[in-house]
């Protein structure tokens, strides 16, 4: 069984995929190994465990602690992520503190929760997507923003141009299928920034993640 499940309807494909399972047939990414991957707060949980370079990621539910979490992310700007979405749908670049305050107060008296995040500026607009399959990437492409865009969705509109495997850059490749081990996902699509920057920038950022929110601290630096 292929899972492909829309947006709106994530619960409900997922007991489908969840009943397929138990009647013991061969599905290709587990529901909770997909439900993970949708929620974008509990897989940038996932990825602190591993020495993967993911941008500062800030989770608050509170108007005063707003300040604290931008200078933890390192803005404004700072990216702001509800849990739940794709196609880059519910993503938005706060350029200012005040649009920071306003959306996330605007998002809290709707009820839904919200992740701030370090914006990689270096790489707007522009991201690499690898396909892996089972521990080994088959396919990438470059994802390039339209004109005025940050995010580089084909679906907002990005234009897709294709990586030949031995060009992708290995650290890319390791990173793709290390998340993918780290999320328990047979099959996926993982989308890396920074593309096209050299070496010095591949620090971690991991290690300040998750302290406003919870005092603990990711992993520190990745092994080279
Ligand atoms: N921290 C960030 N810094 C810069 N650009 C980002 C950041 N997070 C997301 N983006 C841009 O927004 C797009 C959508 O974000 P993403 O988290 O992948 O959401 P979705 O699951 O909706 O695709 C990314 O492909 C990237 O171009
Ligand atoms: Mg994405």
């Amino acid at each position: 069984m292929i899972p492909r499940i829309g947006a709106s309807v994530t619960n409900y494909g997922l007991a489908v995929v969840r009943q397929f399972d138990m009647m013991g047939v061969a599905v290709l990414n587990h529901a909770v190994a997909i439900a993970r991957s949708r929620d974008k707060l509990r897989a940038m949980q996932l990825l602190t465990k591993k020495d993967l370079d993911i941008p500062t990621t800030v989770c608050t539910k509170t108007a005063s602690h707003i300040d604290a979490a931008l200078a933890l992310v390192g803005g404004p700007p700072a990216i702001v992520k509800l849990h739940q979405g794709t196609q880059g749908i519910g993503v938005m670049l706060a350029e200012t503190r005040q649009a920071v305050e306003s959306t996330l107060e605007a998002f809290w008296t709707l009820g839904q929760d919200i992740i701030l995040q370090e914006f990689i500026a270096e790489s707007r607009g522009k991201d690499v997507r690898a396909i892996v399959v089972g521990k080994r990437v088959v396919a990438a492409m470059r994802r390039r923003a339209q004109k005025g865009e940050f995010r580089s969705n084909l679906h907002r509109g990005a234009e897709p141009e294709a990586i030949p495997l031995d060009q992708l850059d290995p650290r890319h490749a390791k990173a793709a299928i290390e998340a993918c081990k780290v999320m328990a996902l047979e099959v996926a699509g993982v989308d890396m920034l920074r593309p096209e920057a050299g070496r010095s920038s591949w620090r971690s950022t991991a290690r300040r993640a998750w302290r406003a929110s919870s005092g603990r601290r990711g992993r520190t630096w990745p092994r080279r």
